[in-house]
């Protein structure tokens, strides 16, 4: 197994994808048997689907909803908790899942670029904060509204939409000594970026999973292998 060394001046910016939870059973994206099969990303992840057939869009992220409760963290969610604890401040997770299994192993500083499951909004915008909801949707007729009247949403960021937190995950990176980055293919843009602003900002930066991301060139340092 390779170490990566984290020294006592280290700034620690660690930068997860669908790949951190393929051991707890939840199927990456772009895998040929992988979440968009039998899907096209236009049909279930994009504000277009929403308007079109949010009944789709909603049995989509039902049937995820469905499979995240079966699902438990691994030792690569709990590994990263566990450098949080170590490390305090000086550590910083961004997460593009929209899985909880960061927060149920114990991660704290951490941020979800691309919205969170359990989570609903109003699909009008109208400014209400998110809820969490838990529920797996049989029927649209089902799914609750918001208190301005409009049907409420996934807390996901579709394609075309704005990822959130970004002036504070900018900040993170800026301060950044180390950037790891684990189990995503670099194909998702801004979060296939990051790694050439911590470049910039002078950071070294490792690459984890069992395959090389399309933007493997930019790392310092590719570790091939499982996250777990
Ligand atoms: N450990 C680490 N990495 C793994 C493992 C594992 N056990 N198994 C698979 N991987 C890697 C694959 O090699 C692949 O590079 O995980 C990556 C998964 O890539 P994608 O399916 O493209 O997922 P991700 O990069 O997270 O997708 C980014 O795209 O679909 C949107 O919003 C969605 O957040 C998602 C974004």
């Amino acid at each position: 197994m390779e170490t990566i060394r984290v020294g006592a001046e280290d700034r620690v910016f660690v930068l997860t994808g669908a790949g951190i939870s393929a051991e707890s059973g939840l199927a990456t994206f772009r895998a040929s048997d992988g979440l968009w099969e039998g899907h096209r990303i236009e049909d279930v992840c994009t504000p277009e689907a929403l308007e079109r057939n949010p009944g789709m869009v909603w049995e989509f992220y039902s049937a995820r909803r469905a499979a995240l409760k079966n699902a438990k963290p691994n030792p690569a969610h709990f590994a990263l908790a566990e450098l949080e604890e170590k490390l305090g401040k000086r550590f910083f997770l961004c997460t593009q899942n929209v899985d909880d299994l960061h927060e149920r192993a114990g991660s704290v500083r951490l941020v979800h670029m691309h919205g969170e499951l359990l989570k609903s909004r109003c699909s009008a915008e109208c400014g209400t904060a998110p809820v969490v909801d838990r529920m797996v949707y049989k029927d649209l007729s089902a799914v609750g509204r918001c208190t301005c009247g409009a049907r409420m949403r996934p807390h996901i960021v579709f394609f075309g939409e704005v990822p959130l937190e970004m002036g504070r995950i900018q900040q993170e990176i800026e301060k950044a000594t180390l950037m790891v980055v684990v189990g995503t293919s670099g194909s998702v843009y801004p979060a296939a970026s990051f790694v050439h602003w911590a470049r910039q900002a002078g950071a070294r930066t490792v690459y984890v999973g069992p395959e090389r991301p399309l933007n493997a060139s930019a790392f310092t340092h590719v570790v091939e292998g499982k996250a777990g």
